[in-house]
Formats: structure tokens, sequence, C-alpha cells
């Protein structure tokens, strides 16, 4: 759908749809200027403070249900990364589950809360770095955390002009997060376990690489997304 017609069939006010002409005009994208977006059966309400979820991350979502109901019962999962919720909030609303969601972002977190209770979703929200302040065990540990590298040269204008900057940006080639969490996350998973991340698509072998440092008995398998850009890794451990 283009643009403008996104915004008439969102905004009927004469006022504000002139209003948000000039928004869009100015680089503001549609979805914050409406205020929300569908993402997989659900919608969110986005603003400046979270990432606009994206399409691929539907496909992280679906992959992800498939494999939950394939490998685990009942699980436990964690997202972390939350932002606006969509991954945490749209796994408690397909599969029988606790569910955990983090945001170092005080502000994504409220935002997150707000699309929990609008989708009633019964998630427990942590604002901390990664998962420091969860003392728990998952069966499921998911993520899309920032992985562009800071000098990326195919950012488009609109994300970098408008998204936050915390969720986009990561050291080390994009690959900080990676590392951080695939470090720290045996504390935090059952023996039997799945991590599914979003990556970059350049990052393929290098998130595989970081895995197997950390996780040298699991078993990884990677995805496309709907573009066949390489986009998904899932680090089954103990799932025979
Ligand atoms: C790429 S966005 C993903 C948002 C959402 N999960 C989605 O897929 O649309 C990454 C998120 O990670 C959060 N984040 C950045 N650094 C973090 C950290 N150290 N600990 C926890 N969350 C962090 C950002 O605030 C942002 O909400």
């Amino acid at each position: 759908m283009e643009a403008k017609e996104y915004l008439e069939k969102y905004i009927e006010d004469k006022n504000q749809l002139e209003n948000a002409y000039i928004r869009l005009k100015s680089g503001e994208p549609v979805q914050y200027i409406v205020g929300n977006v569908d993402f997989y059966n659900y919608n969110f309400i986005v603003n400046k403070n979270v990432l606009i979820p994206r399409f691929e991350t539907e496909e992280l979502v679906s992959y992800t249900i498939l494999f939950a109901n394939k490998y685990f019962n009942n699980p436990i999962i964690i997202d972390v990364g939350t932002g606006s919720g969509c991954i945490a909030i749209t796994l408690k609303k397909e599969i029988i589950s606790r569910v955990y969601a983090t945001d170092i972002s005080k502000e994504a977190i409220e935002v997150a809360m707000k699309n929990a209770k609008r989708n009633n979703a019964e998630i427990e929200f942590i604002n901390c770095n990664l998962f420091d302040k969860f003392n728990g065990k998952v069966d499921i540990l998911i993520s899309n955390p920032p992985y562009i590298s800071h000098d990326d040269k195919e950012i488009m204008d609109i994300v970098k002009n408008n998204e936050p900057h915390l969720a986009l940006y990561a050291d080390n080639n994009g690959l900080y997060y990676y590392e951080e969490i695939l470090k720290k996350a045996s504390r935090i998973l059952n023996r039997k376990s799945l991590i599914a991340f979003e990556i970059g698509y350049k990052q393929k072998d290098e998130v595989k690489k970081i895995a197997l440092k950390y996780f040298p008995n699991s078993h990884i398998i990677t995805k496309k997304d709907m573009e066949k850009k390489d986009r998904f890794i899932f680090i089954f451990n103990n799932c025979e």
C-alpha cells in the first residue's frame, strides 16, 4: 500500500490528515504517524521509542512457533530486546507458554506493556540489560537484537533518521549482542533449549561461529527470509 493510501485508511479527521501529509513529506514513517502497525494477526502501538516491527520478524516468529510446537510442551520463553513487544506478545498468543520480555529502554517497555494489554497477553516485562535481572530458566530464548554496523552504508535515511539508534546499531560489526547473549545464555537455558535469532543478511557465518564457540554441541540451522536473504539462525540444544 502506498504511504498516502495508508494514512487515508487510518486517519479520518481532515485536519489530522493534513498534518499527517506534512509529517510524511518531512520523511517520517507512516507507522509512526498512524501510531500503530499490524504484525502477524495482531495490532501494535508504535512510537519513536520502538522499532517498527518488520515482515522478516513475522517470519522469525512463524519458524519459532513451528519449532516450539515440535520440540516443547508449554515452553517458557524469553524475548530479549522486546521493543514494541511484537515477538513476545505474538508468541504468547499463539503458543501455550509463559513469556518474559526484556528491554534496556524504559520507554520501549512502556510501549510493550501497553501492547500486551491491548492484545490481552500476559507477559512479564523486565527493564534491564539483556537478561541480567532474570533469574529463572527458559526453554526458548528469542531475540531480534540491534545488528547494524556503525559504518553500514545500506541503511535507509527513513530508518536512520527516525527509528531509535539503540534498536539499530551494534558494535563489533553489528555482532556485539549475539556474542553477549550467547556468552551469557547458558545461565538461563534449560538443558533442552532453542535460541532463535534474527540476523543481518551478511552475518550468518559469523553468528554461527560465535554460537559454536559457546554451544559446541548444538545443532544449528539457518533460514532465509522472503527475499531469499539469510536472516534467521536457530541453535538447538539437546532437541532430539
Ligand atoms: C532491533 S530492536 C527489536 C525490537 C523488537 N523485538 C522487534 O523485533 O521489532 C532491538 C531492541 O533491543 C533493545 N536493546 C538494545 N540494547 C539492549 C540491551 N543491552 N539489553 C536489552 N535490550 C536492548 C532496544 O531498545 C530495542 O528495543
